[in-house]
């Protein structure tokens, strides 16, 4: 043998491949391709034709019978931990309550906050487990997850221990995003100040010294933080060195994702109100747009976000569930990928860019992750479909045939 056979651990034949390797502009097809795998990386792919001479006693050949192949997906936005559910604010608002009365009567976020206060980190843990386990099977190998519903240190530490634990526990990336100001805890009522000093002074740097994040969010909105408190969190996340993300502009434009600009945040996300110079700011700090249409469906939202101008500005689009009980109770990521679709009309090569390679650039993590190139994470979905635009245009049957985590295979 000589010096220049490959020596892999895993190769799949016949196969095509979806690399998702020019952002949104192609699927980056390869048809009759194959894909090698050493150890947790891609060590080559290409046309099956032009196979290198490699090594076949180690390597295990697994043949795709002509199956597509795509990066594992990601889905950058969610909110997966919490106690109880919503099901009574859903029947409200089908009476007429608004998300936001329902909030401002202490249901909405406040709710969830009270149950999730009250559950232990056991239980926490299996009911988050369930709903990963379904997002999984769709093909999810990396998810972010949000706290937020704690408020308060213990139960944001708690909500925090249990994400990193999900990861420990599927083969699944899980991000961890600090959230402490997703809402005024009623406790704080008419003392929102006091509460930015306590996020910023004590919750974040104690969940940074116990290395809990790998961000931070905030939810900028009337019935969230104004824009001076929302710069408050931006600037103690800067002095722990942790990355910005921000819910902004979903029910009204109070230009918190300029402000984010600033601070070189990684993503602003729902996006509905966002304004032009909002737009300008993304592109000039190259932050991606997470566009959440399981939040726009589920609120019965009008407004739709301004796809055509982030085109325009070639600002990254990412697509996600924003899975939670009040706004999202959603963990199909490929139902995203079809309301990506239907409801922004994305194309599908936009909608599956959202859910690959940009939702990677969303969480920092696109150096290694989320398109299918040589050096990167072996982070694979196989798909039992005859091209990449079914994934976007079917749901409710699951075409995944197989799912490849860091070099192995898990489904
Ligand atoms: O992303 N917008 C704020 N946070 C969540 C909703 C949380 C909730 O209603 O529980 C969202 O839509
Ligand atoms: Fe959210």
């Amino acid at each position: 043998m000589t010096n220049s056979t490959q020596h892999w651990t895993t190769l799949y034949r016949h196969i095509n491949i979806a690399t998702m390797s020019d952002a949104a502009n192609s699927y980056g097809i390869i048809t009759q391709g194959a894909i090698a795998i050493a150890n947790d990386k891609i060590a080559w792919l290409g046309k099956e034709n032009d196979l290198p001479a490699f090594d076949k006693e180690s390597v295990e050949i697994i043949d795709g019978e002509n199956q597509w192949l795509t990066p594992g997906l990601i889905d950058c936005h969610t909110h997966i931990i919490y106690g109880d559910d919503r099901a009574n604010e859903f029947e409200m608002r089908l009476q007429g309550a608004s998300y936001e009365e329902i909030a401002h009567n202490g249901g909405g976020i406040m709710s969830t906050v009270n149950a999730t206060r009250k559950a232990d980190e056991e239980e926490l843990f299996e009911s988050a487990l369930k709903r990963l386990t379904a997002m999984h099977q769709q093909g999810v190998t990396t998810i972010e997850i949000k706290s937020g519903y704690g408020l308060n240190i213990d139960t944001e530490i708690k909500m925090l221990n249990v994400a990193t634990k999900l990861g420990q526990k599927l083969p699944i990336t899980v991000k961890r995003t600090f959230l402490g100001a997703h809402a005024l805890p009623t406790e704080f009522k008419g003392n929102a100040e006091e509460y930015i000093d306590l996020v910023c002074n004590k919750m974040l740097p104690l969940v940074n010294q116990q290395n809990l994040a790998d961000s931070v969010d905030v939810f900028c909105e009337g019935i969230g933080f104004n824009l001076a408190q929302t710069e408050r969190i931006f600037k103690a996340a800067k002095q722990h060195n942790l990355p910005i993300k921000v819910h902004a502009e979903q029910l009204s434009d109070l230009g918190a994702t300029e402000l984010a600009a600033q601070y070189n945040a990684l993503s602003s996300e729902h996006l509905e109100f966002l304004s032009e110079s909002g737009i300008v700011a993304m592109a000039k700090a190259d932050m991606t747009a997470v566009l959440l249409p399981g939040a726009f469906y589920f609120l019965r939202e009008t407004k739709l976000p301004p796809i055509e101008q982030l085109r325009h500005h070639n600002v990254a689009i990412a697509i996600a569930t924003d899975a939670n009980p009040g706004s999202s109770p959603i963990h199909s990521i490929q139902l995203m990928l079809n309301m990506a679709c239907t409801l922004f009309r994305l194309t599908p090569i936009e909608a599956l860019a959202g859910v690959t390679c940009n939702a990677a650039k969303a969480l920092g993590i696109n150096d290694h992750c989320g398109v299918l190139k040589v050096g990167y994470d072996a982070d694979l979905a196989l798909w039992d479909i005859k091209r990449p635009a079914e994934l976007c245009y079917q749901f409710g049957v699951n075409p995944l045939s197989s799912l490849i985590k860091r070099g192995k295979r898990v489904i």
